[in-house]
């Protein structure tokens, strides 16, 4: 019987720093032409990973500074915790220029705007990118986020109801043309056809919209939709919409749940198991040897500092760490902020992880597993995680940029190809062909 075959997301940041602190610090970041503010490094990055067949890279994207960790700037100024970062959006354009398969994802909150802007951005961007946009849909949930627009951070339940009414509407925008409603029909005058696009006339509890858009029907009908949520109202909210799901989960065991529990979700809402991608988060450390690879593990590790993971862990927390011991207990805590931690930080061996301990993987990697070893051993991993989880792939995070994830993509990529595990060339042109494939 062939294999499954895994799908591969490229996880980026228009910032300096990814999922690890050390990125912007590390010696090969530093060693290599590095200007995270321009785009010819996000062109290089999109080619690498065309060459590597990846499915997409995709950017997360936060709208703030935090101020959480001490009720100061300062921290996340200092240790650049995901800070600064611009908008990644018109990046997808500079690397639609340059590849012609990848897919090209970035996220955009429905926390902020009205559904009208979101629908006619991505069925633009749907559109120059030839069918290869994917949003990635967040209800970011940081008071600092909520602060820079005006607003109070809404709890997760007007949040998520929001976003439900806010994307149907973002569907209905995408549908008011029909396919060949444009005729183009010079001879006679008619450059479409008025019977074939729609007025909305939406009135919901959170917004109106009359339409028709004033984008003609995109490629994908719309990007492809991806999402991140991990509460139950977000894995409903990606169990009804997503065409992949990017998740955080250290164990395998904890992994296998979680999909487990996701596509069970799918089933009510009609949808079959693969309608929906789930790729786990991982951070590839690549030696010649295991020793090296080692050692490389150690030198990015010991980069991160650990006031610098407090404060991206009270960034991401929305809760100031400074008031708790470095040796607080996390399995103890009752704060309601901290409850997400109890799965996500744990032993290899179950056993619970201190504030400390916690706060300094965080820096690392935002919680991803690194997967360190030889070409084949990072492969024998992620395998194995596969055959635990019953995922369908991976996000790659690098350790640094550039270098790790062309290593990645010459070293391990050949490896998953020969074992049958990662697709050796396209079969479709659009976002949506790709994380379809079985
Ligand atoms: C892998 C991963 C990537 C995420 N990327 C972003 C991001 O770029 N921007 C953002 O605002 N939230 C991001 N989030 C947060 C969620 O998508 C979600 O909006 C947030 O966790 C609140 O939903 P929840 O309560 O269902 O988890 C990410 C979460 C995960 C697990």
């Amino acid at each position: 019987m062939a294999k499954k075959k895994m799908h591969l997301a490229q996880f980026l940041v228009h910032g300096p720093t990814y999922h690890s602190l050390a990125m912007w610090r590390h010696p090969e970041t530093a060693a290599r032409n590095y200007d995270w503010t321009q785009p010819e490094l996000y062109q290089h990055i999109a080619k690498v990973c065309e060459r590597g067949k990846f499915d997409m890279v995709f950017f997360a994207d936060l709208n703030y500074i935090s101020d959480t960790f001490r009720g100061s700037l300062a921290p996340a100024l200092r240790y650049a915790t995901q800070a600064p970062e611009h908008d990644p959006i018109p990046l997808l354009s500079f690397m639609a220029a340059v590849t012609s398969h990848i897919g090209l994802g970035a996220t955009l909150s429905v926390s902020h705007h009205e559904p009208f802007y979101a629908a006619r951005l991505w069925a633009s961007i749907d559109h120059l990118t030839k069918g290869r946009a994917a949003w990635n849909v967040v209800t970011s949930l940081n008071h600092n986020q909520a602060a820079n627009y005006g607003e109070q951070r809404q709890d997760s339940e007007t949040r998520y109801e929001r976003a439900h009414e806010f994307i149907q509407v973002c569907q209905k925008l995408w549908q008011s043309w029909d396919a060949d409603a444009v005729v183009m029909d010079r001879e006679n005058a008619i450059f479409a056809d008025a019977g074939k696009v729609r007025r909305i006339e939406h009135e919901g509890a959170f917004f109106k919209s009359r339409g028709p858009l004033n984008v003609t029907r995109s490629p994908q009908n719309g990007p492809a939709i991806l999402q991140a949520g991990t509460s139950p109202k977000g894995i409903d909210f990606a169990a009804q919409y997503s065409d992949a799901i990017f998740a955080i989960q250290p164990r395998a065991e904890d992994a296998a749940n979680y999909f487990n529990t996701v596509k069970a979700r799918m089933a009510s809402f009609d949808r079959r198991p693969q309608d929906c991608k789930i790729l786990f988060g991982m951070q590839p450390i690549i030696g010649a040897s295991e020793a090296e690879a080692l050692d490389k593990q150690a030198l990015h590790n010991s980069l991160v500092p650990l006031d610098g993971g407090m404060t991206i862990l009270s960034a991401h927390l929305d809760f100031d760490l400074s008031r708790l011991p470095p040796d607080a207990d996390m399995t103890e805590r009752r704060e309601p902020e901290l409850q997400r931690l109890k799965t996500r930080y744990r032993k290899a061996s179950g056993a619970a992880m201190t504030l400390a301990e916690v706060a300094a993987r965080h820096g690392q990697s935002v919680g991803l597993p690194q997967f360190v070893g030889t070409p084949g051993a990072v492969a024998d991993q992620m395998e194995a995680f596969m055959a635990t989880a019953g995922g369908d792939g991976f996000m790659l995070s690098p350790i640094y940029c550039p270098g790790a994830i062309e290593e990645f993509v010459d070293q391990v990529v050949p490896e998953l190809q020969r074992r049958g595990l990662f697709r050796t060339d396209y079969s479709g042109r659009t976002q949506r062909d790709h994380l379809g494939q079985d």
